[in-house]
């Protein structure tokens, strides 16, 4: 018999019969989208749970990113990272910005601070830097920065939900963070997202941004998109937001898991646990040294795969190596080595809330073979 599928993840699902009073009562209002209860709602419920002022809820984590270079008027240049989903770099191209990559840290794997002052030119804006995996970025030297070169920052925090520095919430760091709540993410609500702010202005220009640009009835003062979240959608995540806390418990235990039955392998490496920093276990990298490991990252992903265990190469390939930015100067290989070395050895291996523990020990053991 056929090994049972693993999947690299699943979707943390609220009980179906504690959802439909949810239901109910958006069906007898009979208001099911434009800044309803559940919408004003969950704001102020995840304020409160993320320890953030003013949040604003999108339809998808990648419509804030594009929302507040507009909220912030960024035009020119942004340095970002080619270690990241698409959506990262697609931001910045639709709103007509260049992106300028520059490599990452070997430890952390985000933004090199010291990588970025060479990248900055006149025509540079901002830094959009990325938490992947939810692990934060040197916050400090970024903002050290951003001062003395009079930038922006847009934190890409898509992976980061519930991450905290020394009881800090990552969010409150640079200009804007946004947040990703899509499906595979530690927290959902299905497809979603969100834009943190640090004013009550701002929180305003983004709320009139994400809604055609509307102020009024008859007045509109920007030219906005559509990205409003509905009352399903707001009500489901009002709801699932009560298991997060329970979900990061159960990945923590996933994680540490692998990180017992994985620390004695040559050639099997992890992100390193940085200290003072609340994690949310949002994905499990693991790096193949094919030297040491005696197999290349491709030889052991499909290796997993022939035993019906789905891990994930992310983020493999780079950015930069896409067609849409290959040509850019900064894309090339030369000026990205730590990036393209990380790409080539990543695997991110199985992590969700109900994944069983035996289900880890099968993984463990194809890695340890
Ligand atoms: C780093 C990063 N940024 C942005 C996004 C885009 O979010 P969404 O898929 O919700 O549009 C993702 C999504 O997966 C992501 O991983």
């Amino acid at each position: 018999m056929e090994d049972k599928q693993i999947t690299v993840t699943s979707p943390l699902l609220p009980p179906l019969e504690e959802f439909i009073p949810y239901l109910e009562k958006i069906w007898a209002s009979k208001w099911i989208t434009n800044n309803g209860q559940f919408h004003k709602q969950l704001e102020e419920a995840l304020c409160e749970y993320l320890g953030v002022k003013y949040i604003s809820v999108f339809t998808n984590g990648t419509l804030p990113l594009i929302t507040a270079l507009q909220a912030l008027r960024i035009t020119g240049e942004v340095i970002t990272t080619p270690y990241s989903f698409v959506a990262t770099t697609h931001a910045l191209w639709w709103n007509g910005i260049k992106p300028v990559f520059v490599d990452i840290d070997p430890l952390t794997l985000n933004l090199d601070p010291h990588k970025i002052e060479r990248a900055i030119t006149p025509k540079t804006t901002a830094i959009m830097p990325v938490h992947v995996y939810g692990n934060p970025c040197n916050i400090e030297e970024i903002q050290a920065i951003a001062d003395k070169y009079g930038l922006k920052i847009i934190y890409d925090a898509a992976h980061a939900f519930g991450v905290r520095v020394n009881g800090e919430s990552i969010l409150n760091y640079g200009d804007m963070s946004t947040l990703s709540f899509h499906a595979t993410k530690t927290y959902n609500t299905v497809e979603g997202g969100a834009l943190v702010c640090k004013d009550e202005k701002t929180k305003q220009r983004i709320d009139y941004l994400k809604n055609f640009g509307f102020a009024g009835e008859t007045e509109v003062v920007a030219p906005g998109i559509n990205a409003k979240m509905d009352e399903v959608r707001a009500a489901y995540g009002l709801l699932n937001l009560k298991y997060v806390d329970k979900t990061i418990e159960n990945r923590k235990i996933i994680a540490n898991t692998y990180r017992e039955g994985l620390k004695q392998v040559k050639g099997i490496s992890f992100l390193i646990d940085i200290e003072g920093v609340r994690h949310n276990y949002s994905y499990f990298p693991i790096f193949v040294d094919e030297k040491e490991y005696g197999m290349t990252r491709d030889e052991l992903y499909y290796k997993l795969k022939g035993k019906n265990i789905f891990g994930r190469r992310y983020f493999y390939p780079l950015i930069s190596d896409f067609s849409t930015y290959r040509e850019l100067d900064s894309a090339k290989p030369s000026n990205l080595p730590i990036a393209n070395k990380v790409a080539e050895q990543v695997i991110c291996l199985p992590i969700y809330d109900n994944l069983e523990l035996e289900d880890v020990e099968r993984v463990i053991n194809v890695i340890l073979k």
